[in-house]
């Protein structure tokens, strides 16, 4: 069975871009692939996080995981930190991957561009974990022989670096590593944010899945809209809270609603109310699991601990394999 890898950094609440964009379709690849998923929490301390946030972040990042239906028996689910392995080959691939592909990459070039704008040193805030973060994204995708991983827009680039650097490996040392590819989830791009740019926690535009009801419902009511009375027809394509709709109501639902804004008679605050419910109801069980996770962290530690060995088995003899190849083996 190919494999299907992709990591979750535990950042901030998770909201309904991130179920749409990333969560549903990883766990659908569970279907074809074996899935390999995991906890990048290494990953997350570029930023420098609190431990104590850190922690918080992590299980509530597993808990969603496994709420939102990741069979652990059959995928392995666990945390990046567990896998000994993972500095172990970083460490060697960074001996074959060129100062000039990190230089680069998306995430760091971000980083300078803003230094340049507010006339700062280049290298501001720059810490070497942010700079080599894409050979610690090659080393979790190269372990485990990935074949496809699942990962949004803002990926694509750290998988491509991905495959160079595994070129770049077996250019060197002769066919070690297997090249990845990348599954960008593009139609799920378009999910926006109450005020109707693309949803994301740096905009504080979200509608997070696992905060209590009140919190919810105040977020669903402030989603923007413009001022159009009820009774004048609007264009749905346009409408921010239209395309949110559009996740969470029926297909004959959808379409009679689509009717109402492009024939009058559809009131804002009607819609957002029923939005609000239609959440709930699709969100019930995975708020459940996810509440009762929370409160019982032991269980997620059993199921992260045990993926861990399940991983370590599997990335092993990938380890032992570049070891060879490159000349440390004994
Ligand atoms: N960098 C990814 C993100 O920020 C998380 C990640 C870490 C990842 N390692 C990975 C994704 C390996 C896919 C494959 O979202």
């Amino acid at each position: 069975m190919k494999i299907s890898l992709t990591g979750i950094k535990p950042t901030g609440n998770i909201h309904i871009g991130n179920y749409f964009g990333a969560i549903k379709p990883a766990l659908a690849l569970t279907e074809k692939f074996f899935g390999v998923y995991f906890v990048a929490d290494l990953h997350a301390l570029n930023s420098n996080p609190t431990p104590k946030e850190l922690q918080q972040l992590i299980y509530a990042v597993a808990a969603t995981w496994i709420a939102f239906g990741l069979d652990t028996e059959k995928a392995i689910f666990f945390r990046q930190s567990d896998i000994h392995e993972i500095p172990e080959l970083t460490s060697i691939l960074s001996a074959v991957t060129p100062k000039g592909l990190m230089n680069r990459a998306h995430a760091y070039k971000a980083v300078l561009d803003k230094n340049a704008e507010s006339g700062r040193d280049p290298d501001d805030g720059v810490n070497m974990g942010l700079y080599t973060y894409p050979i610690l994204m090659a080393a979790d995708i190269l372990l485990y022989n990935s074949d496809v991983v699942p990962v949004g827009m803002d990926q694509r680039q750290h998988v491509e670096i991905a495959r160079d650097i595994a070129e770049n490996l077996n250019r060197i040392y002769g066919k070690t590593l297997k090249l990845p590819e990348g599954l960008i989830a593009e139609d799920v791009q378009s999910i926006p944010g109450i005020d109707g740019r693309k949803m994301s926690k740096s905009y504080n535009n979200t509608l997070p899945v696992f905060v209590p009801e009140k919190e919810l419902r105040k977020q669903v009511m402030r989603i923007v809209t413009d001022s159009t009375p009820p009774e004048e027809p609007k264009n749905p394509e346009t409408c921010n809270l239209f395309q949110i709709y559009k996740f969470f109501g029926t297909a004959e639902r959808v379409e009679e609603v689509r009717q109402l804004y492009l024939n009058g008679g559809l009131a804002y605050g009607a819609l957002k109310q029923e939005l609000f419910e239609n959440m709930l109801k699709a969100f019930q069980p995975a708020r459940e699991r996810f509440n009762y996770l929370m409160e019982n962290k032991s269980e997620i530690d059993q199921i992260l601990t045990q993926g861990a060995e399940k991983a370590r088995e599997l990335g092993r003899p990938v380890l032992a394999r570049v070891r060879k190849a490159v000349g440390i083996d004994k």
